[in-house]
């Protein structure tokens, strides 16, 4: 029976409250490697999956575990319990195979191995307002992090998942014909230098980022073949200038920070600009109203989680600092789902 606009419904209240459930399935199997498993056997039936995860658990389990994942669209199924036979969709196929270089489950093995259970601290965070991960009792968050090789590793991985599709999508929607170099600002393993290195064949570009970072982006940029026009510079962006460059870009940085350091870092990249310059910040930028983007309202709440005092922001937010900064005119360029480019011309 189809539901009356005026009349109260459970739905949507269960659909939500249970998401967790659904998030938690598909990070198991992320952190399982089953889509990585499933692309190189092509086929499994439940029983080999059991038996290659080696899962302790019995059949009932491991039909209910692949046949929720197939009702989500991330596996495909031809049977039905013992005779049904698992394979991956085009979508897990392409972006969970650890062997492809498109695999963005970088993101998702950090959600699982950290933020799922940090979030489950959200109303002490709400209650506190205090960070709510290992920096729970200490400021430096990616000095604590980075004193871990596996933690460096695995967060420098999450972040080019996240990132990924939309740095593509910048390399190719921005103009850069009037541009000769860039420099990313916190770039992580390089990949925004290296997107538009690849698709703007006159760029050159830098990946700044804290030292322990370095090594990381300089394996990447020679995976790519790219290490001729895209190097790596190193330091703390608060404490050194960064590198001058035609567009300074920052992806996902500015929400890591209170007010204050947000507008000192667009006044840090408003010096290394020339007039004419482009400053870009890559992030889930929120609708002015608040009303649609939920995806920049959730990382800003895990930005509480993760840094206590960072948040993201609206464009009209950004405008505000750009002017405060010194910027003459600023833009909007949608890049994947959620996610923008905020850009200031100076
Ligand atoms: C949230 S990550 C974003 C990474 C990447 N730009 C992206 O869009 O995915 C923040 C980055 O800023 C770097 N970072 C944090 N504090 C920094 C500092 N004081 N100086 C330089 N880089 C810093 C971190 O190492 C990390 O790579």
């Amino acid at each position: 029976m189809e539901q009356q606009p005026n009349q109260p419904s459970p739905e949507n209240i269960m659909k939500i409250g249970t998401g967790f459930w659904a998030s938690k399935i598909l990070l198991t199997a992320v952190s399982f490697q089953l889509f990585t498993k499933l692309a190189e056997k092509a086929t499994m039936s439940a029983k080999d999956v059991k038996e290659v995860l080696k899962l302790n658990c019995t059949d009932r389990n491991v039909y209910d575990f692949l046949d929720a994942l197939t009702v989500f669209g991330f596996l495909k199924r031809d049977g039905i319990l013992d005779t049904a036979i698992y394979s991956n969709t085009i979508d897990t196929d392409t972006f969970l195979d650890k062997n492809k270089p498109s695999y963005i489950g970088g993101i998702l093995e950090m959600m699982n191995n950290r933020l799922y259970a940090f979030w489950g601290s959200l109303g002490e965070g709400l209650l506190t307002g205090l960070p709510q991960n290992e920096a729970k009792r200490s400021e430096d968050f990616f000095g604590l992090i980075y004193r871990d090789p596996e933690k460096l590793k695995e967060f420098t991985n999450a972040m080019s998942g996240i990132q990924m599709g939309n740095f593509m999508a910048f390399a190719q929607k921005f103009d850069f014909t009037k541009y000769k170099t860039l420099v990313d600002v916190g770039g992580s393993a390089g990949l925004l230098s290296i997107m538009v290195a690849k698709h703007n064949p006159h760029m050159h570009c830098t990946s700044f980022d804290l030292p322990p970072v370095e090594p990381i982006a300089n394996a990447t940029i020679q995976q790519f073949g790219l290490s001729d026009r895209v190097k790596t510079a190193s330091g703390d962006f608060f404490s050194m200038p960064i590198p001058n460059a035609d567009v300074v870009v920052m992806g996902n940085i500015l929400h890591d920070w209170n007010e204050e350091n947000k507008i000192a870092l667009m006044k840090k990249a408003y010096g290394a600009l020339p007039a004419g310059g482009a400053f870009v910040a890559i992030e889930g930028i929120i609708d002015d109203e608040r009303k649609q983007n939920v995806f920049g309202m959730m990382m800003s709440l895990n930005m509480l989680i993760e840094t206590g005092t960072g948040f993201d922001y609206t464009f009209a937010d950004f405008n505000r600092w750009a002017d405060i900064a010194g910027f003459q005119s600023t833009m909007l360029l949608p890049l994947t789902g959620p996610s923008s480019a905020a850009i200031a011309y100076k």
